[in-house]
């Protein structure tokens, strides 16, 4: 009788404790379920099956899932999977702190979309130094690993609205937009096979993360007002990171495709299609007095760029109080480049600064060990005969240039040109001054 009692008891607290710990809508299934996780679509190829956690999706865009989500996160932190379902959506319209990440995959079916609630995110957010950032979540931790085919929707368009006639390089400029997705502090993070679309602003930014990577992604970025589109939506930007990896990629927004930032280093990118573009650029480094950045060691192959303001680039600033470091060991090799502005720019007197200027100031960021191996195609014809344009400080380290394999044609005429100022020692192509080109 006893017994029994202190028996019943027992249940009746455990399944009390289970019934408090599910919330409405959620579940939690087993790894070992695989017939229920086949059911609701978390039955992967790659991914082994694990416990696996769902929540309910957003009744309508104004239906805030965020609490749910940050719940399932939790749920499935150390070791299981949050899935957010196929058809499903589930909108975020509080910011969110999601550091504490240990071993966790987030499979994305559906499609996360953030509220376009302007006043809310400019008052709630997260905020970083550089270049004014802010951001509706924070990613940190380490194994962390989203995958799917769904879509993470930035829900950009009241902040296209909002933002038109402004400049993000403004210094007086007090309208911040969240970028769509960062890590900080993270170690091990792989995105797969998802969308990110209409970013407000950065489409992705990885701050003091070590080993990213991107794969099968796509990144698009459009508005539907002809006088509001999109601005500083770049694909990938970075802060001290180490091991950066992006392949079978595409983008398709009107900045930055890839721009790793200052102290980036073993730089993968391998397929990357980006369309309207201002290129894969490294930099600009040493804008800031007395810091040192750097970025090395970037290996960057089978890229086509169309329809872009630059292709390949590199920039390091020059001028009074700037900073100083190095960019270093950087290939970029079978670049395909249509109708580009500035195909193939290395420019060490950043940021328009004038060459009596740049001689006067040179860059304090050493640029060596460049390779442009392989890159065909065309340009727009907006500089002219000029398909590549190569300025060095006068005064400053730039050396160990070498380019092979250049076909880029001008619709301007031929021959083509290329620039090449201020670099120390042949650069491996015949190539003339700034000030004898025509
Ligand atoms: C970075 O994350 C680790 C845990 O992964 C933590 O111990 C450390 O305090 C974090 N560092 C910062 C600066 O937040
Ligand atoms: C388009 O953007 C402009 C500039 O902000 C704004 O004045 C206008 O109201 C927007 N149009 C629509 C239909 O939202
Ligand atoms: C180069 O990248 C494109 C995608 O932009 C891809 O279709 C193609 O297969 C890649 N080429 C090689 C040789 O991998
Ligand atoms: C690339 O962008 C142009 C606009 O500049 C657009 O017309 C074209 O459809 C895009 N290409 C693809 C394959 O999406
Ligand atoms: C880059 O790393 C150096 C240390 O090597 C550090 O002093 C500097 O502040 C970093 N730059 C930025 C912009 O964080
Ligand atoms: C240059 O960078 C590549 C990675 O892109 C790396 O494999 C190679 O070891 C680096 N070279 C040197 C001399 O460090
Ligand atoms: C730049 O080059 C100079 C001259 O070789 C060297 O003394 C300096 O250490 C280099 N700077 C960096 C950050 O590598
Ligand atoms: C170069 O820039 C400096 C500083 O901005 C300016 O004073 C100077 O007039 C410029 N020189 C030329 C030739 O444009
Ligand atoms: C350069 O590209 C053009 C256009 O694709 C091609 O006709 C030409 O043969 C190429 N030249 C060389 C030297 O590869």
């Amino acid at each position: 009788m006893k017994f029994l009692t202190i028996g019943a008891l027992l249940i009746g607290t455990v399944s009390g404790l289970a019934a408090d710990h599910i919330i409405q809508g959620a579940r939690i299934i087993p790894a070992k379920d695989t017939s229920a996780l086949q059911r609701i679509g978390a039955h992967h190829q790659k991914y082994p099956d694990r416990r696996t956690v769902t929540i309910r999706p957003s009744k309508n865009d104004a239906d805030d899932v965020s609490t749910d989500f940050l719940w399932g996160i939790k749920q499935a932190n150390h070791g299981g999977r949050l899935l957010l379902q196929k058809g499903q959506t589930y909108v975020i319209g509080k910011k969110l702190d999601l550091s504490f990440l240990h071993n966790i995959e987030v499979q994305l079916e559906g499609e996360i979309k953030f509220t376009d609630d302007v006043k809310y995110w400019q008052a709630n957010h997260f905020y970083y130094d550089f270049q004014k950032s802010i951001t509706f979540w924070v990613w940190g931790g380490q194994d962390i690993k989203i995958f799917g085919k769904g879509t993470l929707n930035g829900n950009g368009q009241q902040w296209y609205n909002d933002f038109a006639g402004q400049e993000i390089l403004d210094p007086d400029n007090t309208f911040y937009r969240p970028i769509l997705f960062l890590t900080d502090n993270a170690t091990r993070v792989s995105v797969e096979g998802i969308t990110q679309l209409n970013s407000p602003c950065w489409t992705n930014f990885f701050v003091r993360t070590n080993d990213i990577s991107f794969d099968n992604v796509f990144i698009n970025a459009y508005s539907t007002n002809a006088s509001a589109l999109p601005k500083n939506t770049d694909g990938f930007d970075s802060l001290n990171v180490n091991g950066l990896t992006v392949t079978n990629t595409r983008v398709d927004i009107g900045d930055d495709c890839f721009s790793p930032k200052p102290n980036t280093t073993n730089i993968f990118v391998q397929n990357l299609w980006c369309n309207n573009t201002h290129g894969v650029s490294m930099g600009s480094i040493g804008q800031y007095s007395g810091v040192k950045d750097i970025i090395e060691n970037a290996y960057i192959e089978n890229v086509t760029l169309l329809n872009g303001q630059n292709g390949a680039r590199l920039k390091a600033w020059a001028g009074q109080d700037v900073g100083y470091g190095r960019i270093n060991n950087i290939t970029y090799r079978n670049i395909r480049i249509e109708n580009t502005d500035n195909p193939v720019v290395l420019d060490q007197c950043y940021f328009d600064v004038n060459a009596t200027e740049c001689a006067l100031y040179p860059s304090q960021v050493n640029v060596t060990n460049i390779v442009f191996d392989n890159i065909y195609g065309t340009s727009s014809g907006a500089e002219g005969k000029v398909v590549v344009d190569l300025t060095c400080s006068p005064n400053a380290v730039c050396s160990d240039v070498h380019l092979s394999q250049i076909n880029i044609t001008s619709p301007a005429g031929s021959p083509a040109e290329i620039i090449c100022d201020g670099i120390h020692g042949d650069i491996g192509v015949s190539c003339q001054s700034s000030s004898s080109s025509s």
